[in-house]
């Protein structure tokens, strides 16, 4: 596999976005990426970190080779990626974010055999420079929401998804519920940007993500949607009362 664009002297954003939204988000993450891990850990009081072992546990399809080929996409600063490291020792592992200051940051917190392992590459979630059927999993947490054109997203998911390979996402989705909403909804419009404040000195990104959460779709409509894509959903299990959502699909091992 060859991937033009990635290692250490990358220049500061060399991933050309969709669109305005695109670019908006693409700019938003790299402004924050200094405090990026900071602001989970105090914003979740570290149960990102539990539902991402969680999420990165089921990852690999039963049939999955030896040595299996494992895409973290919107890996942001690779905490996802370091737990798919850790947890599937064998895996190669692509990081994939259109923004190299995220990228730059994870980097950071590579050991040297994990450097051997990982390969981070700027890339948009909408042109996956891989071929198809490379990957035997595509892992994405909290960066579907944030995309642009999610069918065309998850279209190039399916391309480079291996017949049988296996999608898994974990998300904040709409809330179903009036007082899941309720409480999110308080929590996500009074806590969460004062504490993004206080980690990384923007404002902004955190009035942002409770706006991205209630614009965004419910997890059934997300599974519908996955269906339409031609992929099968397989699992959907909501994570401390419905805060997240691991979704698995499957690309069927044989085209319809
Ligand atoms: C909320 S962060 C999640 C990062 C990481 N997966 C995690 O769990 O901490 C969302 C990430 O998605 C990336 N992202 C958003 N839209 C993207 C796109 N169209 N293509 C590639 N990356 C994108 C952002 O740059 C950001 O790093």
């Amino acid at each position: 596999m060859t991937i033009a664009g990635s290692g250490p002297t990358d220049p500061v954003e060399p991933v050309p976005t969709v669109d305005d939204h695109g670019a908006r988000v693409q700019r938003m993450f790299s402004s924050i990426a200094h405090g990026y891990d900071r602001a989970n850990r105090w914003m979740s009081l570290g149960t990102d970190r539990a539902w991402r072992r969680r999420a990165v546990a089921g990852l690999l399809p039963e049939d999955a080779p030896p040595a299996p080929h494992v895409l973290d996409l919107c890996a942001g600063t690779l905490d996802s990626t370091l737990e798919i490291a850790r947890q599937h020792p064998n895996a190669s592992i692509v990081a994939g974010d259109f923004s190299a200051k995220m990228l730059e940051h994870g980097r950071r917190k590579l050991d040297a055999a994990e450097a051997r392992r990982v390969k981070t590459v700027p890339m948009d979630a909408h042109a996956i420079p891989l071929a198809d059927g490379w990957a035997d999993a595509v892992f994405c947490a909290f960066g579907v929401r944030n995309l642009s054109d999610l069918p065309r997203a998850m279209a190039e998911v399916r391309r480079v998804l291996r017949p049988g390979g296996l999608l898994t996402v974990l998300e904040f989705f709409r809330p179903e519920s009036w007082i899941a909403r309720s409480v999110h909804g308080l929590y996500n419009r009074t806590v969460l940007p004062l504490v993004g404040w206080a980690a990384t000195g923007r404002l902004d990104p955190y009035l942002y993500l409770p706006r991205s959460i209630g614009a965004f779709a419910r997890v059934d409509d997300y599974l519908d949607l996955l269906r339409d894509t031609g992929l099968e959903p397989a699992e959907r299990t909501p994570l401390t009362m419905e805060i997240a959502w691991i979704v698995r699909a499957r690309k069927p091992e044989v085209e319809p």
